[in-house]
């Protein structure tokens, strides 16, 4: 027995896979085309470790992918494999295209292609889990009811435009062919291996370097907020326990503005590691905002706890100060993944000049 994880060297992927083996030693094969975003120094803690396969691959080549379905022989698919980052979306929506729409259109061929070929009993027990987004809903005003499985896909960006339709080949996939799928749709994850493009991480290594830290708009746009293990024990449940066919929103209970996010950073840091320049929320800087920003996204996490009793562990202040605990705690990574590559699309983005348009 074994499971295929795609995007396991990025950083809910490597966390998912670190969960995974100290829960189990059923092996994990993960294949990562490690752009970007991919790290295998996320996953330096499992060198050595005979239960864990890595295929340096992209999920778009069909060859390779049958390969290791016919090599491997998994019982489940967890997909994780995006582009997942709503900004480089903006400035270039191609390669999200290529990897959130047809990359999951070959995996899913090549899975329906494998699983046809298993006996019934086996068949039937086979998996394919769809890691999505909350984004796919849209945007809610500040008094809307929180986004049900129920609610209307809306996807305002790129990025969650790619991961509705993701959603939605997931979903035929089920009905036109039978293939056994499960997706789950979580909200903002933050906490170790997260890669400082993304609001939290980018504040801590800033804030560290006594650079700007930069709020889009008025700051007031919410998140819900998960401690990424929380998810990725969400994943486990749903892949070992959820329906086949049923989606299950995975959510923190934690709506929280950015503006009060950058603040709580801002207050650890001075608690941690305190500047000898003064309070880190003098870095504080409101800048252009995001084009087609949402405003608000909330999670209904009730499905999931009441068909197959999942809640989240971690308390926001309890995950953030672990996050802002490991930031400090690995400098080396920090520095690693601050390549030229990073400083490029740091100085893209945040320089006055930036217009996606
Ligand atoms: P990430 O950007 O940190 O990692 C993505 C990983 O996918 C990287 O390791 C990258 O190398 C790999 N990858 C990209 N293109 C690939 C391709 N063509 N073939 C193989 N591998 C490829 O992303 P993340 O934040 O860890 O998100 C993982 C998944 O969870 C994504 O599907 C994302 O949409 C979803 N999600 C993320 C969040 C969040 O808050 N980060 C919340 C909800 C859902
Ligand atoms: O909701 C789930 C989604 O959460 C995932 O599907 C995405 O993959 C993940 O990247 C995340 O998307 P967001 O756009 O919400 O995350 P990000 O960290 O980019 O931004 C969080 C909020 O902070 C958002 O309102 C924009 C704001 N922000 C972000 C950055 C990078 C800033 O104000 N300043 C910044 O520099």
């Amino acid at each position: 027995m074994a499971i295929l994880v795609t995007g396991g060297g990025g950083f809910i992927g490597a966390n998912f896979v670190l969960d995974w083996l100290s829960h189990s030693d059923e092996p994990v094969i993960n294949l990562d085309a490690l752009t970007y975003a991919g790290n295998l120094e996320n996953l330096a803690a499992l060198r050595g470790d005979t239960r864990h396969v890595f295929v340096k691959g992209d999920i778009c080549d069909a060859a390779l992918v049958g390969r290791l379905f016919a090599e491997y022989r998994p019982r489940a698919v967890v997909h994780f494999a995006a582009e997942s980052h709503v900004d480089r979306s903006i400035h270039g929506p191609g390669a999200f295209m290529r990897t959130n729409v047809e990359g999951t259109f070959s995996l899913l061929e090549q899975a329906r292609a494998f699983w046809g070929t298993l006996p019934a009993a086996v068949r039937a027990q086979f998996r394919f889990h769809h890691v999505s987004t909350d984004e796919v809903y849209g945007s809610l005003g500040p008094t809307d009811a929180a986004f049900t499985e129920e609610h209307p896909y809306q996807p305002n960006s790129p990025y969650s435009a790619s991961k509705a339709a993701s959603d939605h080949l997931v979903r035929a996939w089920h009905h036109t062919y039978g293939l056994p799928v499960l997706t789950t749709n979580c909200s903002n994850n933050y906490g170790p291996y997260h890669f400082p493009e993304k609001l939290i991480p980018l504040m801590i290594v800033n804030a560290l370097a006594g650079e700007p830290l930069p709020i889009y708009g008025d700051g007031m746009n919410v998140r819900d907020w998960l401690y990424v293990r929380d998810h990725c024990s969400g994943i486990r449940t749903v892949l070992e326990r959820g329906r086949v066919g049923e989606t299950y929103n995975i959510g923190g209970w934690n709506e929280i503005p950015n503006r009060d996010i950058v603040q709580t950073v801002c207050s650890l840091l001075d608690e941690l590691r305190p500047s000898p320049a003064g309070p880190y929320g003098h870095l504080i800087t409101h800048v252009t905002d995001r084009p087609g920003h949402d405003r608000r996204y909330a999670i209904d996490a009730r499905k999931i706890e009441r068909e197959l009793g999942w809640r989240p562990t971690e308390t926001f202040p309890s995950g953030i100060r672990k996050t802002v605990r490991w930031y400090l705690d690995n400098p080396d990574w920090v520095a690693h993944v601050q390549s030229g590559a990073y400083r490029e699309w740091v100085d893209r983005q945040y320089s006055a000049a930036s217009d996606p348009t």
